[in-house]
């Protein structure tokens, strides 16, 4: 399957604004037949876009982000790497923030997927005109797998929390997931391939390695801007992890609300356990852009360590030498 031109779809309300998406279109035309290409997991090819292997549509969807989104100095960004572990930090995030509005024995959770607590940014700016989010109330929470490098610079004066997860368990996660979802046109997808890819650094928002350094770097210099988590510190200590999400979001628990159990009581909430077991995350549906994914599909095992079920020891040794080698010198390192 080729990508297609992008044109515009409706009317623009006035010959600058028409000229301005036009000039977009021209820039994607243009970057679609020059970008270097490479297999993809889930559609046919990513794109090398500013060094970052990309889908089409979210090249454009980055185009449209710059031209279009108006961050403001409160927005708090949830920021990514594919299957870290983004839905439990939607779900944590959100019931922190909002823990006055409901309430434990009938939350908003128990009937909605932590998909649609906030928006998935990359996909928003998919199609123009982007909504300009100015209904949403302050502060405004959006997620995203974009690298850093690849946002605008006018977000740094905006929060983000980074999340990333050992890469390993990375891939695997991913390889399940992409391959559900793959195009049916496209042939099998096997976890030989997937593998020798992601140690290319080829995967959806790869390379794997830049896209944690394009937060981790930062974060050393503003960790009052940057809150960088890991999967795995998550799982082993999440009271200790919420109550840091609420200092940084600005929002932290009074002695009363620890004394009364809120910080207990959002962890089982979002728990695995709890999420993946309810009626809506077994058989709901959230889209993203044009493509649906199932609930359930967020939820697969949620453990540390998973790849062991699924790499041989040669494949270990190799992708632990090259994460080694291109983390080296930044202080970041993964266990497991
Ligand atoms: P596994 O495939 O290893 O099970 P993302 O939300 O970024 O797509 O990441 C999905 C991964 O997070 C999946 O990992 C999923 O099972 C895990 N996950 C989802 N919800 C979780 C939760 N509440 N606690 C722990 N892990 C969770």
């Amino acid at each position: 399957m080729s990508h297609q031109s992008i044109i515009p779809q409706t009317p623009l309300e006035s010959k600058e604004h028409e000229d301005h998406y036009n000039k977009i279109c021209k820039d994607y035309n243009h970057l679609m037949e020059t970008m270097p290409k490479s297999n993809g997991w889930r559609v046919e090819h990513l794109y090398n876009y500013n060094g970052f292997w990309i889908n089409p549509i979210y090249i454009k969807a980055n185009l449209l982000l710059h031209a279009y989104f108006k961050p403001q100095p409160t927005d708090i960004f949830l920021a990514s790497f594919m299957k870290s572990g983004t839905t439990w930090l939607k779900a944590l995030i959100f019931s922190t923030l909002t823990r006055h509005l409901y309430s434990f024995s009938d939350h908003y959770l128990h009937h909605h997927g932590p998909q649609s607590t906030f928006p998935f940014l990359d996909s928003e700016c998919e199609s123009y005109p982007i909504s300009d989010f100015t209904h949403m109330c302050s502060p405004r929470l959006f997620a995203t797998h974009f690298p850093r490098t690849l946002l605008p610079e006018s977000m740094a004066s905006c929060k983000f929390v980074y999340l990333c997860r050992e890469p390993k368990d990375v891939l695997v996660s991913k390889w399940v997931f992409m391959s559900k979802l793959r195009e049916k046109d496209l042939p099998p997808f096997s976890l030989d391939e997937a593998f020798d890819l992601f140690c290319e650094g080829v995967s959806d928002y790869g390379p794997f390695w830049e896209h944690v350094l394009s937060y981790w770097r930062p974060s050393l210099e503003s960790s009052e801007k940057i809150l960088f988590l890991k999967y795995e510190e998550v799982k082993r200590q999440p009271e200790v992890v919420v109550r840091r999400l609420a200092t940084f979001m600005g929002v932290p628990f009074t002695t009363e609300e620890v004394e009364k159990g809120v910080v207990e009581n959002i962890v089982k909430l979002c728990s695995f356990e709890n999420l993946s077991n309810l009626e809506v995350n077994k058989k709901g549906v959230e889209k993203f852009g044009k493509v649906e994914v199932e609930n359930r599909e967020f939820f697969r095992k949620g453990v540390i360590g998973d790849w062991r079920n699924y790499l041989s020891d040669e494949m270990k040794q190799r992708i632990d030498g090259i994460i080694d080698e291109k983390l080296k010198g930044s202080a970041l390192i993964f266990g497991a």
